[in-house]
């Protein structure tokens, strides 16, 4: 078979386009949006400034951060329309798909969206009509489904600090809690061609809309090998419990082969760039609270996944247990990355229509050999 026609699973190693957006240095375990190293970000930057420099490619001065602010505050509510879709749609949902359906409706409300109209000062002026609203889609979807009142955004707050409040219905115990979530946006922002985001740019590739690329992206951040992850590695820190119990508990899922939640990724074969902040930052949350068991239990496992199978954990490992600690509820974890990585999406839907051609890959055919077709009556 010649090498064109060799198809690499999952797309493993294949570079699909270029890009200005982030860059991922894996045998030095770094990370970096536009340029600038996400250490250098979380130590120095708001989730704010991170937006503005995924709409814009560049950080924002003084004036611009205001105006950004200000806008971004004051396009925090939900229409009052959705508000009733969603307290009439059944209850049982999971909870990206009420993202989706938000998604979906605003694409649908904003009467600037029109099939094909891509340009640079239209997507962004969607991005910055969606991206506030998020936090308070998924605290109030969340609200909605378990029969608690609604809250609504409160405008003098921080983004972080506001979809804080918002998800849990009360004021921060404190600024390290702010921080640690804000840290979790921004290392959750953007990530290259990962699954998600390519869905995104496949996507907009159609020149289909930038509502519609979010949407699809969504749908594939909710799976449990990709987004899905963090809501899975609580659940599992949960079922062991205790530290004791951490060790026979990995290595049944190591005899079984069993996927071990929050490990393992396509790119990092050496380490996850984003995890050692998340850490440190939850762990001093922990230290706080008198609450160390989910880290020292996190500890054995990633102490036993990484001498016996060589796999690190990824970013969906700390960040579980800092949700938690957080008091967060367990199905927001996945909705809170979207909230955080619809940034990076729009960096690529811009990125994508700016210099578009349609991405359409070929496939292997491996399926019967030629045949004609019996007719309905002679068939077996
Ligand atoms: C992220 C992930 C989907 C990457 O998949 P991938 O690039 O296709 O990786 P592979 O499946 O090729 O992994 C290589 C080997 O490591 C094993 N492996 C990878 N992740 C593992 C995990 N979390 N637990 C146990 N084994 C794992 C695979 O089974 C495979 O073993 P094999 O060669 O004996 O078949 C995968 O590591 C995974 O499922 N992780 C758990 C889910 C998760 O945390 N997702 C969040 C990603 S940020």
């Amino acid at each position: 078979m010649s090498e064109k026609f060799k198809a690499k699973k999952g797309l493993d190693g294949i570079i699909a386009d270029d890009t200005h957006v982030s860059h991922v240095e894996v045998e030095e375990k770094r990370l970096h949006y536009f340029g600038y190293d996400i250490n250098d970000l979380c130590a120095n930057c708001s989730f704010e400034e991170v937006t503005y420099l995924m709409l814009h490619g560049e950080l924002p001065n003084w004036m611009q951060l205001k105006d950004y602010q200000q806008v971004e505050a004051h396009n925090r509510n939900l229409p009052t329309e959705l508000v009733e879709i969603l307290q009439r749609t059944p209850k049982y949902g999971h909870p990206m798909d009420y993202l989706k359906l938000g998604v979906d409706y605003l694409g649908i409300a904003d009467d600037h969206n029109k099939v094909g109209e891509n340009s640079l000062a239209i997507n962004l002026r969607k991005a910055l009509w969606l991206i506030p609203k998020l936090p308070t889609l998924v605290a109030n979807s969340y609200r909605i489904t378990h029969d608690m009142p609604l809250v609504l955004p409160d405008h003098s707050k921080s983004f972080s600090e506001n979809f804080l409040y918002m998800m849990r219905g009360k004021e921060a115990e404190n600024e390290l809690e702010i921080k640690l979530l804000e840290a979790s946006l921004i290392l959750y922002a953007e990530h290259s061609f990962n699954a998600s985001t390519f869905t995104s740019r496949v996507v907009a590739s159609t020149l289909s809309d930038y509502y519609s690329a979010i949407s699809a992206a969504i749908g594939a951040l909710k799976g449990p090998l990709h987004g899905g992850a963090n809501e899975q590695v609580m659940h599992m820190l949960l079922e062991i419990g205790s530290v004791d119990k951490a060790e026979a508990f990995l290595r049944d899922k190591i005899a079984n082969k069993a996927k071990v939640m929050g490990f393992g990724h396509r790119i990092y074969r050496k380490g996850d760039s984003r995890v050692g902040i998340m850490t440190e930052m939850g762990k001093e949350l922990a230290e706080k609270k008198g609450l160390t068991k989910w880290h020292d239990i996190s500890a054995v496992l990633e102490k036993i996944m990484v001498e016996e199978k060589g796999i690190f954990p990824n970013l969906d490992f700390p960040a579980a247990t800092a949700y938690y600690l957080l008091d967060i509820p367990i199905e927001l974890y996945t909705p809170i990355f979207v909230v955080a990585r619809i940034t990076g999406w729009t960096a690529h839907i811009i990125e994508q229509h700016e210099d578009n051609r349609i991405i359409r890959p070929e496939a292997n055919y491996i399926g019967p050999a030629k045949r004609t077709v019996n007719p309905l009556k002679s068939r077996k």
